[in-house]
């Protein structure tokens, strides 16, 4: 069986927590679409040159865990405007999307462009405030040098970055169904996906 969910969105919305729920739910396999961007970032941060880092990216650069900061993710934002990097990405997007058993993509384009045919496409999305709060109390423990002003302009500079790039802008399908988690809980927001899912399974 093959099932392709799109879930794209803006920094910090929550559709990674709400991917990772649905994917878990439906026993789909899940990719987080900007953690290849973000690898391409932390190359480049180490002076790679992008088109190289993006052309010979493996699954094994895909560390969360070392590509969950502030600056590879301004950096990753930066090499995503470029269109060179993104074709070079799409194969191994478009392959995940093909596997047997179902797949959950979520990213800025993949209802628009990697999976434009996906069977359920959701726009999930929050106030600029409400995901700056969210990814400030996330870095804290980590980071104690962010402050919430500091992570409200990191927010709001990738979002206008990823919104206004020529090529595949952070834009929702027109097919697609927006979720906005600013006054939701995580189960509520979840609970909103998994009904529109199923919904869409047995239609
Ligand atoms: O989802 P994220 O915050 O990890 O994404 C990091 C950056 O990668 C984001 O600011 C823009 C870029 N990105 C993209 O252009 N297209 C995607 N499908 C996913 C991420």
């Amino acid at each position: 069986m093959k099932f392709v969910v799109a879930i794209d969105g803006p920094a910090a919305a929550g559709k990674g927590t709400v991917s990772k729920a649905v994917a878990a739910h439906f026993g789909f396999a899940h990719l987080d679409t900007g953690l290849l961007y973000r690898a391409v970032g932390a190359k480049v941060l180490k002076g790679s040159d992008e088109i190289a880092a993006a052309t010979s990216l493996t699954s094994a650069d895909l560390d969360p865990e070392t590509l969950r900061t502030s600056a590879v993710a301004q950096a990753a934002s930066k090499v995503a405007v470029n269109p060179e990097v993104r074709r070079a990405l799409v194969q191994f997007q478009q392959d995940f999307a093909k596997r047997d058993g179902g797949a959950v993509l979520d990213g800025r384009d993949i209802g628009t462009v990697i999976c434009p045919d996906a069977d359920v496409k959701l726009f999930v999305t929050a106030s600029a405030a409400c995901r700056a709060e969210r990814r400030f109390l996330e870095l804290q423990p980590k980071d104690s040098s962010a402050t919430r002003d500091g992570v409200l302009a990191d927010v709001e500079a990738r979002d206008k970055r990823d919104r206004e790039r020529a090529t595949a802008p952070l834009i929702p399908a027109e097919d697609a169904i927006v979720i906005d988690t600013t006054d939701l809980s995580i189960d509520d927001a979840v609970a909103q996906a998994v009904a529109l899912i199923e919904k869409a399974r047995t239609a």
